[in-house]
């Protein structure tokens, strides 16, 4: 029997969408026939985006620790698109030192915390509470939080401030799950381990060595695989898929 579940056009808003994972995101979702708007510090170069999908990818600055910035813009998506229907909270970063390593337990700066915190946790957080009211009206929406394999268990690279924002991510997302569900909204995080990004490049190629050494699958991750679990997380079938953590590393940590 043919399936029954329909694709209606939705909207997706997706942070830190310039590069990386966010891009690949962005691209699977517009695989799936969304309408996607793409946002970060600066303009995605559109290049990346395979022409014939194009037409539904739409693209804004936006600062996502700016909460007057967000607030404009969901506005601004209310008018233009009817709302936002699935929200990915990709934007995030981790702070190094001048040797390009995280600061550890004996010399990070609350300051780095913070901006870590406001970054990776609080705008994510801002984001859901002003998109979260228009979801709940049209009773479906989807949220996704981009965590990491650093918020689950020990981690190679990371260090505290980073491992906390993403401890927090899964505690903020399984809060919005239980209190949401009952409104056609689900909310799921990825938990990434080592991706091929910007991100990961930023502790030299002998640490990704060293590292897909100690990956099961014997390498390093790509962005698309990250941005695969995200557009199914976000699908129409994935509505019993609440609270949810999907590892995507390769099995370096199977729970
Ligand atoms: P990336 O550094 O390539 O991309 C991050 C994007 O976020 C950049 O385009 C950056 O401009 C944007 N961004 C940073 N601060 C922002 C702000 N205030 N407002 C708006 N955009 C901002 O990194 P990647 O790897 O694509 O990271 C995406 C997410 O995945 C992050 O949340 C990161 O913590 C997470 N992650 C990445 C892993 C990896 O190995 N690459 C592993 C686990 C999690």
């Amino acid at each position: 029997m043919p399936s029954t579940i329909t694709k209606p056009v939705r909207v997706a808003l997706v942070t830190g969408a310039a590069q990386g994972i966010g891009l690949a995101s962005a691209i699977e979702l517009l695989k799936d026939g969304r309408k996607v708007v793409l946002t970060d510090l600066r303009l995605p170069d559109f290049n990346e985006i395979p022409v014939e999908l194009r037409a539904n990818a739409f693209s804004h600055i936006l600062d996502v620790a700016d909460k007057e910035a967000c607030r404009q813009l969901v506005e601004e998506l209310e008018k233009e698109h009817g709302g936002v229907d699935i929200l990915v909270n990709n934007a995030g970063l981790s702070i190094k030192n001048a040797a390009g390593q995280s600061n550890g337990i004996l010399d990070v700066q609350l300051h780095e915390v913070q901006k870590m915190l406001d970054v990776n946790v609080l705008a994510m957080l801002n984001l859901c509470q002003l998109t979260l009211p228009g979801m709940k009206a049209k009773g479906w929406g989807r949220i996704v939080n981009v965590a990491s394999l650093a918020g689950r268990g020990k981690s190679i690279v990371a260090g505290p401030a980073y491992m906390l924002t993403k401890a927090a991510v899964l505690g903020l997302s399984r809060s919005i799950a239980s209190e949401m569900g009952q409104f056609g909204i689900t909310t799921n995080c990825v938990a990434p381990g080592r991706i091929l990004t910007q991100m990961a490049m930023q502790a030299g190629e002998e640490v990704n060595r060293n590292y897909a050494a100690q990956i099961p699958v014997k390498r390093i991750g790509e962005p698309l695989e990250v941005g695969a679990a995200i557009a199914y997380l976000s699908g129409e079938s994935s509505g019993f898929t609440n609270g949810a953590v999907i590892d995507v590393n390769g099995g370096f940590l199977m729970t």
